[in-house]
């Protein structure tokens, strides 16, 4: 990959991602096909940013799909390196995020964002983008990079790219494919509270506290669905917040059966 790297010129665009790709992925591709020369991703189901008791194992994995989206979408170059290329035997030193990362996923996932911030500064370092592109759906994720790109001083500009939806709300992510017809039904909820939550906001309601019991509510009246969190937080620091007087991260996590899916919205 470096070496081809060197022989390209001109803006090259670089979407990161783990597979199993959905319409938000494409996005995400189309937007660096378009605004680059060179356009291409990287396909990487990266194991230091999973759990010990996380879906290391099980993450849907389908490489010729993959591949052949990644085909139609016009895209230059694929990097797939396997685990032994990227950590090789005696692999030890890892980008640490800070305050960022401690929060929301952070605190119910400890050192993801470390794998997160170790594998993608090592994919900003073989294939040197000139932009990256970002799906706004993680929105910690996008944040804990974007910091990292400031202070380890990398040469890019990152894209943040609205999430995008299925019809009825839920967010595209790879982690539908493991929903039950029964629990996908269950799923748009998390939508639904976000929603509730900007109509009260845009009527004017800024009490953190009352816009969290929002989200709380509106989850907890779905029998198949579980909190991990709610947050209504500062989006740029994701402390929560009494009064939302600063743009605000709205942001939950909930699981659905054994699966744990996110969204959030931001309120301006
Ligand atoms: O968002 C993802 O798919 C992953 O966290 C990423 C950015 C590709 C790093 O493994």
């Amino acid at each position: 990959m470096q070496e081809e790297r060197h022989r390209m010129s001109g803006s090259v665009g670089l979407v990161p991602t783990m597979g199993a790709l959905h319409e938000g992925h494409l996005t995400l591709c189309r937007r660096a096909r378009s605004e680059n020369q060179v356009a291409g991703a990287s396909l990487f189901v990266n194991p230091t940013q999973f759990g010990p008791n996380e879906d290391f194992n099980a993450y849907p994995r389908n490489y010729k799909r993959d591949l052949d989206l990644f085909q139609q979408e016009g895209l230059d170059f694929v990097f797939m390196p396997n685990v032994e290329q990227m950590y090789p035997t005696g692999f030890d030193t890892y980008v640490q995020p800070g305050a960022i990362a401690e929060r929301l996923e952070g605190a119910s996932r400890p050192d993801h964002f470390k794998g997160v911030a170790t594998v993608v500064a090592k994919l900003f370092l073989v294939t040197q983008p000139t932009r990256t592109y970002f799906g706004e759906k993680d929105a910690q994720q996008l944040r804990v990079i974007q910091q990292m790109v400031r202070d380890l001083g990398f040469d890019l500009q990152v894209v943040p790219v609205p999430t995008v939806r299925e019809a009825d709300g839920l967010a595209m992510s790879s982690r539908n494919a493991y929903l039950s017809p029964e629990q996908r039904a269950a799923a748009p909820v998390l939508h639904r509270a976000l929603t509730r939550v900007r109509e009260a906001y845009l009527a004017g309601e800024r009490d953190g506290g009352y816009l969290r019991a929002l989200l709380r509510g509106t989850i907890g009246a779905e029998p198949l669905a579980d909190i991990d969190y709610v947050s209504v937080a500062d989006s740029r620091t994701l402390k929560e917040l009494e009064r939302v007087e600063v743009p605000g991260l709205v942001s939950l996590a909930v699981r659905i059966g054994r699966t744990r899916l996110i969204d959030n919205i931001t309120l301006e």
